[in-house]
């Protein structure tokens, strides 16, 4: 790999992982009355960065409760394990990932690590295998499966802290953390993880973290902070995992984005026989921009379609992201929709002849489009200089990252045809 590249990915990637450090801090800060707020003292040791390794199990521990692989605690959890594994905090550790971290320094990959595998036994086993000279030397040991640092955010790093288990307070009706007998010895019950705060160690910046044009690279909790869901006591497990549920659907999933936006079609006739339509979007239904982040790129169109399908007009479209160059050094538009706003297409066109045509919002999501682009242009400026390995890595990243596109149809109602005739 070129030092150039390695550079220019460094440049990048450095600007992502400084949500580190400084987060905290500024969480402690930004939380009602400092430090006295007993969630934001718990998520400081919670979210300490890096955290440290677990240590050794309780000897009275069983294999089971001792190990750390989210296929030994689905013995007993089995559906929060079968949600998890469908959700994108399963596999935040692919591709995309994989070859930067080929080919970056071990600095700068822990400090991604930090979000997308965040436990010290991760980063040792990442560490051996890419023979990081800081790697440990010894084989793990039995409680840390060997593939764990390919299982991206693993149960225990949300749940697990020097083998203790962590957890929201018990449901009516269910066993108390100190009950006795429990597996595990129980576990402690923290309301911190039915707060917002607890998700945005990862999905937040610090106030003096990176930003473009003004504005922090990830924004969520602030933007959530500034919105009626806020007010409303709607968090982001609310929606993200109703009745607990591991599901974190996001702008990858169809139905979600349906369930942000609300829509209304209109159509006029309009004088010589033309017809004036119009569409209205609201992002109703996310607790934050419709999207959240400078990843995705969405693009809103009004189409005109004949009876048999044959035939298709686009009529007007909109973008919807906050779009940067590839290296995130400048930004070149913010067209996301705010909490509650409304994005309006209007089009007009001659009444069509024949009846049977409907008018269509489309909505075309590419939940990817920034690293679509930043891939491909390593692969066209930089592949010949990578191992086949991290070349294979990154072309498979570019195929999934394209391959996530989808399109839905968010509202279609008939245009009137066959007016004047
Ligand atoms: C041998 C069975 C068993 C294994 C293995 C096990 N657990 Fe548990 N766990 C329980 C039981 C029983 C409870 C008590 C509450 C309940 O019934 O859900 C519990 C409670 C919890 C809670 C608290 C739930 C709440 O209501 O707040 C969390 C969090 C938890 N376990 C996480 C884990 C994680 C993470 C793993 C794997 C690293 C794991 N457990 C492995 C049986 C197990
Ligand atoms: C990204 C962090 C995260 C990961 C990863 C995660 N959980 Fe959770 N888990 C939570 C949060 C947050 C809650 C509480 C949600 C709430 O209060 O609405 C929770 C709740 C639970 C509960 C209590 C459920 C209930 O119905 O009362 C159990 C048990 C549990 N998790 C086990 C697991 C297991 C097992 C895994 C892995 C398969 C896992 N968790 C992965 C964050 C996580
Ligand atoms: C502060 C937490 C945080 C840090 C640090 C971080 N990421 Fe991420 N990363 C995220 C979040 C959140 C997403 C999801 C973005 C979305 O869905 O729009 C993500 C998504 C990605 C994706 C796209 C998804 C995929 O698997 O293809 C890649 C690639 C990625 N990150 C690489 C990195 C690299 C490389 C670093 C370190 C240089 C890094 N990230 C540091 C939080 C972080
Ligand atoms: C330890 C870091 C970490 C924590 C804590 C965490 N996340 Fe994530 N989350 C990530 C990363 C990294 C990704 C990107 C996964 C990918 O695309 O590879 C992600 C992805 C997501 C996505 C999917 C986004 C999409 O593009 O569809 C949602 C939704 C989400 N997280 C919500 C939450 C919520 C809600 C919480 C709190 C209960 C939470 N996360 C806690 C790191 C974290
Ligand atoms: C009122 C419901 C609601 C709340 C509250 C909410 N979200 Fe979302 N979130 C959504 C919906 C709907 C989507 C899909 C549309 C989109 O991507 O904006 C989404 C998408 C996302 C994504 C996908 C990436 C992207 O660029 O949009 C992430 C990550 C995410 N949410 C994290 C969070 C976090 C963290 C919080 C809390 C600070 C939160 N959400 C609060 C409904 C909600």
């Amino acid at each position: 790999m070129t030092s150039a590249l390695v550079r220019r990915i460094a440049v990048i990637l450095l600007c992502v992982a400084l949500g580190g450090g400084a987060w905290l801090m500024w969480q402690l800060q930004s939380a009602t009355h400092g430090s006295q707020d007993p969630v934001a003292r718990f998520l400081e040791r919670h979210w300490e960065k890096p955290l440290p390794a677990q240590g050794m199990p309780p000897a009275h521990f069983n294999k089971d409760e001792a190990s750390l692989a989210p296929a030994a605690c689905a013995e007993c959890h089995a559906e929060q394990h079968r949600d998890w594994d469908t959700s994108l905090h399963s596999r935040t550790m692919g591709n995309g990932i994989l070859w930067q971290a080929r080919a970056l320094s071990p600095s700068a990959v822990a400090g991604c690590l930090n979000c997308h595998a965040p436990l010290a036994e991760q980063k040792a086993l990442l560490a051996r295998a890419l023979n990081w000279p800081d790697a440990p030397a010894t084989e793990p040991p039995d409680y840390v499966p060997p593939d764990l640092h390919r299982q991206g955010l693993v149960c225990a790093a949300c749940h697990v802290r020097a083998h203790k288990r962590y957890g929201p307070p018990a449901r009516p009706g269910k066993l108390p953390g100190d009950a006795p007998g429990l597996p595990h010895d129980g576990y402690q019950e923290a309301v911190a993880f039915s707060d917002s705060r607890f998700c945005a160690t990862c999905h937040q910046f610090p106030e003096d973290g990176t930003s473009l044009n003004g504005k922090l690279l990830e924004n969520t909790l602030n933007e959530w902070r500034a919105s009626r869901h806020a007010a409303e006591g709607r968090a982001c497990q609310t929606c993200h995992m109703p009745g607990r549920r591991h599901l974190w659907r996001g702008i990858h999933d169809a139905d979600m984005v349906r369930q942000a936006l609300t829509t209304e079609l209109s159509v006029a006739q309009a004088a010589n026989n033309r017809l004036q339509v119009r569409a209205e979007i609201r992002n109703s239904g996310a607790g934050h921009y419709f999207p959240t982040y400078l990843v995705p790129k969405v693009w809103l169109r009004l189409v005109a379609v004949d009876a048999a399908g044959d035939q298709r007009i686009q009529l007007a479209e909109a973008v919807v992201s906050r779009e940067t160059d590839v290296w995130l050094s400048e930004e070149r538009s913010d067209t996301r929709i705010a909490p509650d706003a409304v994005r309006v297409l209007e089009a007009g066109l001659p009444a069509p002849a024949e009846p049977g045509w409907q008018l269509e919002l489309h909505v075309d999501v590419a939940p990817r489009e920034h690293y679509e682009r930043m891939f491909a242009a390593v692969l066209r400026d930089n592949g010949a200089q990578l191992d086949a390995v991290t070349r294979g890595m990154l072309e498979a990243a570019l195929a999934e990252a394209r391959a996530s596109r989808y399109t839905l149809v968010a509202q279609r109602r008939a245009l009137p045809g066959a007016i004047a005739n």
